[in-house]
């Protein structure tokens, strides 16, 4: 260890120790927070939708007073980020390079010797920039929403009512009268109620008779502002979403309609309007009590011809789940049903060039395609896999609470490599994932090939349970496991295999905006690089697995840090590294095995690792394992040589 590092350690006895002991109370909760980060690939949430805090018809009226107390008294509120061992862990990722730029919101990365550092724009903070200023501190805004703005000091506290300005502590039940379009407050027990005028509606009578969204309501600007369960939104520039590393300003297709304001919107190609709220502490989302627009006559024909996929109604999904679908409209045209899209967007020949989103026309990654309405033919087969690595995503960026659901074409590598007993006629299920390097060739994890099962790999699909028009089923003709592969109680050791996929009519896979391979890796990346894992494994909620494609970032971790004693010591060889994070969260799991962990370099996307193992999923100390696969070039290129 070097003397940096020691003094750092006397510091941290002498003063942090004290002042951790101090916060006990604070950890505890930070662990349920911790929890709740491993929660993030679990997109759904939805053990809150009953959760103690929803509103229930015939509440008490002290009862709503207490839960918005419990709820938005932020006077204990801790830092989510306020973790003792995170100096520690992040002064191991600070090593590194400012390519890829690891300082997000904008922030300009520097180089010294081995280190960088971020210098953030005014409103963040952290060593990546990837917090908001903590301008709101436990206290600052009562019970209220502390709003992040612009300009100095950078908040503003909004008081929930009957909570009322400047401290927004002791209920002031209509005084100001927060009933809007001359609706009547009515006080009671401390807390108010506003009688509408007839069509008015809203806890503030805010929504209009004439509110309601039209398609899947992303041109939606009215003033729904409560959930479908009753919660109250949060405003879009709430320091508790913002502080959770959501930014909805940049973070969606589009910010239109977004603003200082928690009225409901959909700004991610969702079905409907939705927004976030605060549920338990946490931050959740849910769609809106809002209202569909009747629809005008003459387009009901054409919604009910055109909407071919049925929603799948397990209950063991939520409704949210079921809306990440290959085919998100166009964001910029609001007449644009997401029927006629879909249904535009499913054959194969309209592969790019009719799907190109405003997004991705920006971008300089569009390959050419054939025109529209030519079959590809095994003449111009041969013209597609040119490049590896460059996905056409549908959109920037979709994170959302309570799921990081993957974008349509962001991992169009990503396969579901599936199983059935050999020569039955049962059908196929999904044992591991897999990412396609060649149109015929499959790289997954040796454990999860055997000799007793036939194999097959979906590929484009990021729906396991729905058949999708994306989708692309391909046989395995021949699976190869590495010779020195082997399995101990602990470890797998070169957990690397190859699944050649058998063509049809001279074609195995067949490139499209949902299918495309990743590159090989080149060159190693620095320790600290953000790379991304994706998966159908299981999730905090969902042991099963997820029945939609999940995705997340990870830090590679030195091989000295993760072979330390508190971490995997000796188990670790050369053919193996790990990824997440030291602290514990996000984490590849149980299912997410054989696929991808991809790192980007120049926006090409190379399979750096394979999902291997891991002890437990995403425990403090224990990330995530990897198959090396620089280390096995050339025994990949050996055995794929001479094929496509
Ligand atoms: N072996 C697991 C599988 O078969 C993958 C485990 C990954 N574990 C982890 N903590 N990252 O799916």
């Amino acid at each position: 260890m070097n003397l940096k590092l020691w003094l750092l350690l006397l510091f941290f006895c002498a003063v942090i120790v004290p002042a951790q002991l101090k916060k006990h109370k604070h950890d505890e909760h930070d662990k349920h927070a911790e929890r709740d980060r491993h929660g993030e690939r679990d997109r759904h949430g939805h053990n809150d939708k009953h959760g103690k805090s929803g509103k229930h018809p015939g509440k008490r009226v002290k009862g709503r007073l207490e839960e918005l107390k419990a709820e938005f008294d932020n006077t204990d509120d801790t830092d989510d980020d306020d973790d003792p061992n995170d100096w520690l862990f992040e002064l191991q990722d600070l090593k590194g390079k400012c390519s890829p730029n690891p300082c997000l919101n904008g922030g300009v990365c520097e180089e010294k010797r081995d280190k960088f550092r971020c210098k953030c724009p005014k409103q963040f903070v952290g060593r990546r920039c990837q917090r908001g200023k903590k301008v709101c501190k436990p206290g600052t805004c009562g019970t209220g929403l502390c709003l992040l703005t612009s300009s100095p000091p950078y908040y503003k506290c909004k008081c929930i009512p009957p909570f009322a300005p400047p401290t927004c502590k002791t209920p002031a039940p209509c005084a100001p009268n927060p009933c809007q379009n001359n609706g009547r407050c009515v006080s009671d027990e401390g807390d108010f109620k506003c009688v509408c005028p007839a069509g008015f509606s809203g806890q503030y009578c805010q929504v209009d008779p004439n509110d309601c969204y039209e398609g899947d309501g992303q041109s939606y600007r009215g003033k729904v502002s409560e959930t479908e369960e009753g919660d109250e939104c949060l405003d879009w520039n709430s320091n508790f979403i913002l502080d959770r590393g959501y930014f909805p300003s940049t973070g969606f297709a589009s910010s239109e309609g977004l603003g200082p304001h928690n009225f409901c919107r959909n700004p991610d190609g969702d079905k409907k309007p939705w927004c976030f709220v605060k549920k338990n502490k946490r931050l959740r989302w849910d769609h809106c009590n809002v209202r569909k627009c009747p629809t005008p006559a003459t387009t009901t024909q054409k919604i009910v011809t055109t909407t071919t996929k049925a929603q799948p109604t397990t209950a063991a999904f939520t409704p949210k789940a079921t809306t990440l679908q290959p085919t998100i409209p166009a964001k910029t045209d609001a007449s644009i049903t997401p029927e006629s899209t879909s249904s535009a967007q499913i054959t194969p020949e309209s592969t790019g060039s009719a799907q190109i989103t405003p997004e991705s026309t920006s971008s300089a990654q569009i390959t050419p395609t054939p025109p529209p309405q030519v079959r590809p033919t095994n003449a111009n087969v041969t013209r597609s896999f040119l490049t590896c690595g460059k996905p056409q995503p549908k959109k920037q960026l979709n994170r959302i609470y309570g799921g990081l659901k993957a974008i349509p074409g962001a991992h169009p590598w990503q396969v579901s490599v599936q199983i059935k007993p050999k020569g039955s006629v049962q059908g196929y299920r999904h044992i591991c994932g897999g990412t396609l390097i060649k149109p015929c060739w499959v790289l997954t994890a040796a454990h999860c090939i055997d000799k007793k099962h036939d194999y097959s790999v979906v590929l484009g699909g990021l729906n396991l349970v729905q058949k999708e028009p994306t989708d692309q089923t391909v046989l395995v003709e021949d699976t190869i496991i590495h010779e020195k592969y082997k399995e101990t109680p602990d470890v797998v050791y070169n957990d690397i295999a190859l699944l050649k996929l058998k063509a049809t009519n001279g074609e195995c896979a067949k490139e499209t905006q949902f299918v495309k391979a990743a590159c090989l890796p080149k060159e190693p990346f620095a320790d600290g690089t953000e790379c991304s894992i994706s998966g159908w494994g299981a999730t905090e909620t969902s042991e099963y697995g997820s029945m939609h494609l999940l995705d997340a970032q990870v830090l590679l971790i030195s091989q000295e840090a993760c072979s330390s004693n508190k971490v995997y010591a000796a188990l670790l060889d050369g053919g193996m590294f790990c990824a997440g994070y030291l602290k514990g969260g996000v984490d590849s799991c149980q299912g997410d095995s054989g696929g991808p962990l991809t790192c980007e370099k120049d926006q090409i996307h190379y399979v750096y690792g394979i999902v291997s193992w891991g002890d437990s999923c995403g425990e403090k100390n224990k990330p995530g394992v990897y198959t090396r696969v620089i280390k096995y070039l050339d025994w990949i290129n050996e055995k794929t040589a001479g094929s496509q």
